[in-house]
């Protein structure tokens, strides 16, 4: 292999740019040509590439977004779509592709190995609904971040003796809402892996108020939805005033934590490696599982359903009483 190309698909997730400064420096390491392909399979049909080299990756360890820009191409999910961007890629000489994204943008990897076109995935989504692997890339500073706003949140929560129910990110996954649950020490959480009876949360707000608690966060995972129903019903139990935040795209942006740095740093480097070795040309995902960072092939990473952790749900609970 002397040829890659790089892109970035989906969701942006910080540790994108970590991710691709990795992969650049450590193909050149190896004396590999990198070409980096603007917004995601879009600018792959387009043929929009630029070659990189050391300095293209200066000074982004640390910033959010990605230099690339990323979109969800639509045309890439056609048949015509998938062959034009073959074509592109045999133009430019590249003989193998990394793509920075969550599952969506497998899917996408997938369909240009199907063709025998050798691909590698570093998984790069806030989400961290990707069962092979213990943590994506961009989860951690998205859970800093929700971990922040819910103190922000409680102080004026706390001020007014209210409740607020906060809407997080996360699509179906409820892990976002988990851990910043508890970092934050959020009251309660909603997630749709494991459904909590609001009358039981409304106990918790009653029985806290009556000792004196003067503030109730309750996280809400957006995969379940309806802040805002959620925040009524719970007022109307409680007759504690109940107001709702969405906390959006703010989750997506900001610097990487340097969690996500070392860990897009260390993915990136173990893929670029693999990829070479890997003589069968196989579909290779990286990933983190006990600690350590490993490649598996697509296919049994794909056919992973994500599990949730029921055990640091129980531990929420307990030490949220
Ligand atoms: O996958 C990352 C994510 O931020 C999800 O948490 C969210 O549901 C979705 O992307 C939002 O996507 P879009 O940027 O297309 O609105």
């Amino acid at each position: 292999m002397k040829k890659i190309g790089i892109l970035c698909s989906g969701g942006d997730a910080p540790g994108m740019n970590s991710a691709l400064r990795a992969v650049v420096r450590s193909a050149i390491f190896e004396g590999i040509e990198v070409f980096g392909i603007k917004n995601g399979y879009e600018g792959l049909i387009d043929g929009s590439l630029v070659p990189m080299v050391e300095s293209s990756v200066a000074d982004i360890i640390q910033k959010g977004g990605t230099i690339l820009g990323t979109s969800r191409s639509e045309r890439f999910t056609k048949k015509e779509g998938v062959s034009q961007a073959l074509n592109v890629l045999k133009v430019y000489g590249i003989e193998g592709l990394i793509v920075l994204g969550g599952d969506g943008s497998m899917r996408g990897a997938y369909s240009l190995y199907k063709e025998g076109f050798p691909v590698g995935l570093i998984p790069c989504s806030i989400d961290n609904d990707m069962d092979y692997t213990d943590y994506t890339v961009g989860f951690w500073t998205a859970v800093d971040t929700v971990t922040d706003a819910i103190s922000k949140i409680r102080d004026t929560t706390d001020a007014h003796n209210r409740a607020n129910v906060v809407e997080v990110m996360g699509r179906n996954c409820g892990d976002i809402a988990l851990y910043a649950g508890i970092s934050g020490g959020a009251e309660s959480i909603l997630v749709p892996e494991n459904k909590a009876d609001i009358d039981d949360i409304a106990r918790k707000m009653l029985m806290g108020k009556n000792r004196g608690k003067r503030h109730h966060i309750i996280l809400v995972a957006e995969g379940l939805g309806h802040a805002h129903e959620i925040a009524e019903e719970l007022q109307k139990i409680t007759e504690i005033e109940t107001r709702v935040t969405i906390l959006g795209y703010i989750q997506r942006g900001g610097s990487p934590s340097s969690v996500d740095r070392v860990l897009a740093s260390a993915m990136g480097n173990v893929l670029v490696k693999k990829m070479i070795e890997n003589d069968e040309n196989k579909a290779l995902a990286v990933g983190i599982r006990n600690g350590k960072i490993f490649t598996e092939d697509f296919e049994r990473a794909f056919n992973r359903k994500k599990v949730f952790s029921k055990n640091l749900y129980d531990i929420m609970k307990i030490v949220s009483i």
